[in-house]
């Protein structure tokens, strides 16, 4: 098993540390189901802190990982606004995350710039300080612990469905800049057999980098612009949000008709008994909420299944993760 001190890219994931995350995971939902393991969990990092940079909006990823820091007695700090911090004074982002590398003992940031985590991550190695960071989102390039939870979900889906391996994934909306289709999409091509339909309108289909990467696996794939076609052959449908707070010119998004990629009540007679529907959420009018009672959707449990593979992510990351997989229960 690769052993990973920054997580920056899920291209750093092999399958062995999946199938281990997935492990933790499922004994720290154990843990959680008693005040003792709920103890014993926060009793495993109280002498951790932690700070929580996320200068782009965000619900779930931020406070799920702040659960996860509370969960195992990490304490954190935040800036979620630079405009409360020595940026607003010129201080380059370089110099504002060394600063926190002097307070902390790692860095989960999010942040528009792409490629940031990595420079961040390469500046701090050469310094006294090489205090672990997490990207929790960078532009519209990467979301690597979207991408666990994701992987996490779709497992404990299949579990009893013959795994994950030879599922047709279909995901839908945004694929150009979505940066956990991106990251999603790679972390499939671990489970032999597995396929994705690439569902978009033509200006949002999949960047050439993330299309070559999958021909060069020699990964099963097809892109089309017939989502309803799509439907009946998934086994899961992994919906996403138009992200169009990165059009270069105004309105773009909305010139482009994406009506055609939303999931609604009357797709899901199409939809095979066992699939499952999920969304890294915020959703918007591409997913109805109609759907939520039906039980094959499973972005709710989704996202809750985020604070457990963030816990299980950091005790691996900050070397605590055998004191999880030892003690019975
Ligand atoms: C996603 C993100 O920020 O990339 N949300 C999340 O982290 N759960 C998806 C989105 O914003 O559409």
């Amino acid at each position: 098993m690769t052993q990973i001190r920054h997580i920056l890219s899920a291209s750093q994931f092999d399958r062995p540390f999946l199938d281990r995350i997935y492990h933790l995971t499922n004994k720290i939902r154990q843990f959680d189901k008693s005040k003792e393991g709920l103890m014993y969990l926060q009793s495993l990092l109280p002498h951790q802190r932690a700070m929580l940079y996320f200068t782009q909006p965000s619900t779930r990823t931020f406070l799920s990982f702040q659960s996860a820091c509370h969960i195992l007695g990490i304490k954190n700090s935040e800036i979620r606004d630079t405009s409360t911090s020595s940026e607003m004074k010129g201080e380059s982002i370089e110099d504002s995350l060394r600063t926190f590398s002097s307070y902390v003992d790692l860095i989960i940031m999010r942040s528009p710039v792409r490629g940031l985590c990595d420079r961040i991550a390469n500046l701090l190695d050469q310094s006294e300080r090489p205090v672990p960071i997490i990207n929790a989102g960078s532009g519209p390039d990467e979301h690597p612990t979207q991408a666990l939870l994701d992987i996490y979900t779709l497992q404990r889906s299949f579990k009893d469905f013959g795994g994950l391996e030879g599922k047709t994934i279909c995901m839908v909306g945004d694929l150009k800049r979505g940066r956990t289709i991106r990251s999603l999409a790679r972390l499939l091509t671990l489970f032999p057999g597995t396929r994705i339909i690439f569902a978009s309108p033509e200006a949002f289909r999949i960047e050439n980098d993330l299309r070559s990467f999958l021909q060069t696996s020699k990964f099963e794939f097809l892109e089309t612009d017939q989502f309803s076609d799509a439907i009946y052959q998934s086994d899961a449908i992994y919906m996403t949000r138009i992200q169009d707070e990165y059009d270069t010119t105004v309105g773009e998004s909305s010139k482009v008709d994406s009506s055609k990629f939303f999931l609604n009540a009357s797709h899901l007679k199409h939809l095979k008994s066992t699939a499952v529907i999920m969304h890294p959420l915020p959703r918007r009018n591409e997913l109805d909420p109609v759907i939520d009672k039906d039980p094959r959707a499973k972005y709710w449990r989704q996202e809750r299944n985020g604070m457990w593979t963030r816990v299980a992510l950091m005790t691996t990351l900050l070397g605590v993760d055998q004191k999880i997989l030892l003690p019975e229960l």
